[in-house]
């Protein structure tokens, strides 16, 4: 493992790794690690060829009364803990060589301003500062390293969401993802600072979960409103000694907006004092459908099982395929050159498409910008053109973003390569759908009689099918990923049935109130 102190050092050794095509995933952190962290850098080590921990206690988001003196550290355990984990380099900055100044602050720091509205809520009116603090140096972080992923606890939802927004404003080239609060045993959510809480303190720091739990109860029984959710926190809060209420609100997870009452998904978050220590802590409470990501490689049966999925659970199959086709329908239609690529681009960015479940057996309904094309995207016209169509970066970004929207509202399920790890890395359900290269071979050369083509031989299948898995894995646009919280289901010796009926048993068991989460 690498340990780097300087910036030059840290662009010197990623420049040699990315020269490998490697991916690389980002763990930002202030140190003094815990099971927290490492649940952050275990997955990056899980879903990167190349992972950096950066651990540098910035300065720069702490007020002036707060912890930045006293704040934990312990760089040789910290640097132990990532060599176990399989780090590939620890960047641990002094001050002045991140930023160029013993004693950075606003006066003579370029800095990131958040949107007034996401700092205005929460956290944000008691620690002035703290979120420019935090996105500028994430920002200078994420510059240094260029990752393709980079790893955020749900545990700071607050932080989460406002780097979510730096990088869709500055349009940054980075995939955020947001990792579940790690928890003791007794549910107090795992935190640097809770090293400063004494032995009394500790147990009456429960009261925060216990607090949440409460709320989430009453969420279950059908109270979505804001006033009865705050109140059931508060109660038990109040209920317990010592413990002083900073705030606790529900706002939504992604835009921070103040909610009224939970319709898809709202964040509960609160903060609380025991004496001088300040903790944080929050749930998600969703009232949506779950997504359901189905990821594996070519001939695992993917696209015939989500379907049926999608029909037994009554979900949005969102049909990827239909929605290149559309595309594709589109440029024909206007009569532009799918080659074109900067046209096309302009023309994925513009329209929208719109999918609406099939009766069952029939395929989705497809409209783009409200034209129906659901029998048209099917004409040999647009067979001919479609992989030219979506092998081009940007209609793959502008198919993203609609598909994203679409799992806001929850309630789908997809199919493909990466989409646990890059479209919905927060989906519920994530399943890895395989099956052997044997297994595979053989439902590929009875796909092969049924259709009346020759006959191949199982071993040239097989050969075919493992090139084929070695491309999709190292090709550079959308590589075949498993996500490290998914669940694998080898799909040998079973039927399509059989295999979705898994698939059913692992969403019913999310969906069951997770009990101490
Ligand atoms: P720090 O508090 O060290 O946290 C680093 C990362 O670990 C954050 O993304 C945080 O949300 C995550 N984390 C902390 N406790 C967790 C828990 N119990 N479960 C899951 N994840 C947890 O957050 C920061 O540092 C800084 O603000 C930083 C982003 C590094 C910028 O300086």
């Amino acid at each position: 493992m690498q340990v780097l102190k300087t910036i030059a050092g840290l662009r010197c050794y990623l420049e040699q790794q990315r020269a490998t095509g490697a991916t690389v995933g980002l763990v930002p952190t202030m140190g003094a690690l815990h099971d927290g962290h490492l649940s952050l850098i275990r997955r990056a080590c899980q879903e990167n060829a190349v992972v950096v921990v950066s651990i540098f206690v910035n300065p720069t988001q702490f007020g002036p009364g707060e912890d930045l003196a006293r704040y934990p550290q312990d760089l040789d355990r910290d640097q132990r803990l990532c060599e176990q984990m399989g780090v590939d380099a620890v960047f641990a900055p002094t001050v002045s060589a991140l930023y160029g100044s013993e004693s950075p602050s606003p006066a003579t720091l370029t800095q990131v301003v958040p949107p007034q509205e996401m700092m205005a809520v929460l956290c944000g009116p008691v620690r002035p500062g703290h979120f420019q603090g935090v996105a500028t140096v994430v920002l200078k972080l994420l510059n240094l390293v260029q990752p393709h992923r980079a790893y955020f606890g749900r545990k700071d939802a607050q932080q989460l969401a406002i780097l979510r927004r730096l990088v869709k404003d500055l349009n940054l080239a980075v995939t955020l993802v947001g990792c579940p609060i790690v928890r003791d045993q007794d549910g107090l959510a795992l935190s640097s600072r809770n090293q400063y809480l004494t032995a009394v303190q500790r147990q009456q720091a429960t009261a925060l979960f216990h607090g949440l739990k409460a709320a989430k109860i009453q969420f279950q029984r059908g109270k979505c409103d804001r006033t009865a959710l705050v109140a059931a926190v508060e109660q038990v809060l109040d209920a317990t000694p010592d413990i002083e209420i900073d705030y606790v609100d529900l706002v939504h997870p992604y835009s921070l907006k103040p909610l009224e009452t939970v319709d898809t998904v709202g964040l509960l978050a609160m903060a609380a004092r025991l004496g001088k220590t300040r903790l944080i802590d929050n749930m998600l409470l969703r009232s949506r459908q779950p997504i359901i990501a189905i990821d594996g490689p070519a001939g695992a049966g993917k696209s015939t099982v989500a379907r049926l999925v999608a029909k037994t659970l009554g979900l949005l199959y969102l049909d990827t395929g239909a929605m290149y086709r559309a595309i594709t329908w589109q440029v024909l239609n206007l009569g532009l050159d799918p080659e074109d690529a900067v046209r096309v681009a302009e023309l994925a960015a513009a329209c929208t498409i719109r999918l609406a479940s099939g009766d069952g057996n029939q395929p989705p309904q497809v409209w783009i910008d409200e034209v129906e094309v659901t029998d048209a995207i099917r004409s040999p016209d647009v067979t001919a053109q479609v992989s030219t169509i979506a092998a081009q970066p940007a209609v793959r970004q502008a198919l993203l973003q609609q598909q994203q929207d679409y799992g806001l509202r929850g309630g789908v399920v997809m199919e493909g390569r990466d989409i646990g790890t890059h479209v919905f890395p927060d989906a519920e359900v994530k399943i890895f759908l395989t099956a052997s290269v044997q297994e595979r071979a053989r439902r590929r050369q009875k796909d092969l009689l049924a259709q009346n083509q020759p006959d191949v031989s199982l071993t040239e299948l097989e050969q075919t099918i493992q090139d084929r898995d070695r491309k999709d894995s190292t090709r550079a646009v959308a590589p075949l990923q498993q996500a490290a919280d998914a669940v694998e289901l080898i799909t040998d010796g079973l039927t399509i049935p059989q295999v979705a009926e898994n698939i059913v048993q692992v969403y019913r068991q999310t969906l069951q109130p997770a009990a101490g989460r």
